[in-house]
C-alpha cells in the first residue's frame, strides 16, 4: 500500500509540519513501507490527484490540515487517514469550543472572555472578570502562534492593537500559575494508551513557539512528578472528554498543573507535532516506544 505523508499545507505551522512529515517519512521508510511525501501546498485537491495514495498519514498542523477540512476531503475520496475524524478535528482546532465542552464534562478549564473588536470595552471586561497576568489567544492556531502573555493592562492593550485585525476570533484567558504539562494518547476508546505525562520547563516565560522548536530552550521532565492517584484522576477525566469530543489518538491534552494538584485544561491537539523537539516522540520514548513503533501505531489508527 502506498502511504501518503500529508505535510506542508499553507497554515502558519507549515514549516513545523514539514519537519514532522520528514520524520514520519523517515520512520516509514525504515520500516520498509512504501511512503511518499505529499505537500498539499495551497491546493490539496490537485496535490492528492497528482499523488494517488491508498492511505493518508496526516502530518499536517493548523488550519485545514487539522480542522476537519482535509479529513472531510479524504472521507469523500474514500482514503483512510490517521487521527481524529471530521468532527473531532473541527472541535479540537477550536480552543474556545474545546474548553466549553471540557467544562461541560466536568473538567477544570481557565476562565476566559470571548474577544470583541472594541478594545476599551474588552479591557474593561478583563478588569471586571480576570486578574493579570492574562493570555491573549488566537482561537484557531497551533504551536502558540497568536498567543501572548500579558502582565498588565498596558501590555494587553498593545497586544490587542497589534493582533485583533489578524485574529478577530480570539479570547482572553486567565493565566493559571502552575506547571505546564501535557499528556499524550495513542489509539481510541476503548483500546487506547496514555503516554507518560510530560512537564515542560521552558527558558521563556511560557512554552511559546521559540521554546517549542529551539533545541535547549525547554527542559523536559518525564514523567512529570505527580501522585499516581492524581494522574489516574486526570486520565479518567480525559477518557470521558475524548469520547464526548469524538477525538482519537494521536492526541495531546495540554494543561496547567497547580500547587493544589488541579489540572486546568487548555486545549487538545489532534495532530501533535512529530519534530525532533516535539512532545509526543519524547513521551513515547519514555514509555519504551521507538520512533518507528510510534509511527506504526499512529498509522494503525487510519480508518
Ligand atoms: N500544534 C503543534 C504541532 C502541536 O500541538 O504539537
Ligand atoms: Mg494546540
Amino acid at each position: 500500500k502506498r502511504i501518503g505523508v500529508l505535510m506542508g499545507g499553507d497554515s502558519s505551522e507549515r514549516e513545523i509540519s514539514l519537519r514532522s512529515g520528514e520524520n514520519v517519512f523517515r520512520a516509514l521508510s525504515h520500516l520498509g513501507l512504501q511512503a511518499i511525501k505529499v505537500d498539499i501546498g495551497s491546493d490539496p485537491i490537485a496535490a492528492l490527484r497528482e499523488s494517488p495514495i491508498d492511505i493518508a498519514y496526516i502530518a499536517l498542523h493548523g488550519s485545514i490540515g487539522e480542522n476537519g477540512v482535509i479529513q472531510a476531503l479524504l472521507e469523500l475520496l474514500h482514503i483512510p487517514y490517521t487521527g481524529s475524524r471530521v468532527l473531532g478535528s473541527a472541535l479540537g482546532m477550536d480552543k474556545n469550543a474545546t474548553k466549553r465542552i471540557l467544562r461541560g464534562c466536568g473538567l477544570d478549564v481557565p476562565l476566559s472572555l470571548d474577544g470583541e473588536g472594541d478594545i476599551d470595552r474588552m479591557l474593561e471586561k478583563v478588569k471586571q472578570n480576570l486578574s493579570y497576568p492574562v493570555v491573549f489567544k488566537a482561537n484557531c492556531e497551533g504551536s502558540s502562534v497568536g498567543v501572548e502573555l500579558c502582565e498588565n493592562e498596558e501590555t494587553l492593550r498593545r497586544v490587542l492593537e497589534k493582533n485583533i485585525s489578524q485574529y478577530p476570533d480570539y479570547f482572553i484567558e486567565q493565566y493559571i500559575r502552575g506547571r505546564e504539562m501535557t499528556i499524550g494518547v495513542l489509539g481510541q476508546y476503548p483500546d487506547f494508551t496514555f503516554l507518560p505525562i510530560l512537564e515542560l520547563r521552558p527558558k521563556n516565560a511560557f512554552y511559546d513557539f521559540e521554546a517549542k522548536y529551539t533545541k535547549g530552550m525547554t527542559e523536559f521532565v518525564l514523567p512529570a512528578p505527580m501522585d499516581n492517584a492524581v494522574r489516574e484522576h486526570i486520565e479518567r477525566q480525559l477518557v470521558y472528554a475524548m469520547r464526548v469530543m469524538k477525538v482519537k489518538g494521536p492526541l495531546r491534552f495540554d494543561f496547567m498543573f497547580t500547587g493544589d494538584n488541579r489540572a486546568f485544561f487548555l486545549e487538545v491537539n489532534t495532530s501533535p507535532g512529530m519534530t525532533e523537539t516535539s512532545d509526543i516522540p519524547a513521551m513515547a520514548e519514555a514509555a519504551g516506544i521507538s520512533r518507528e513503533e510510534l509511527v506504526l501505531r499512529i498509522l494503525e489508527s487510519a480508518e
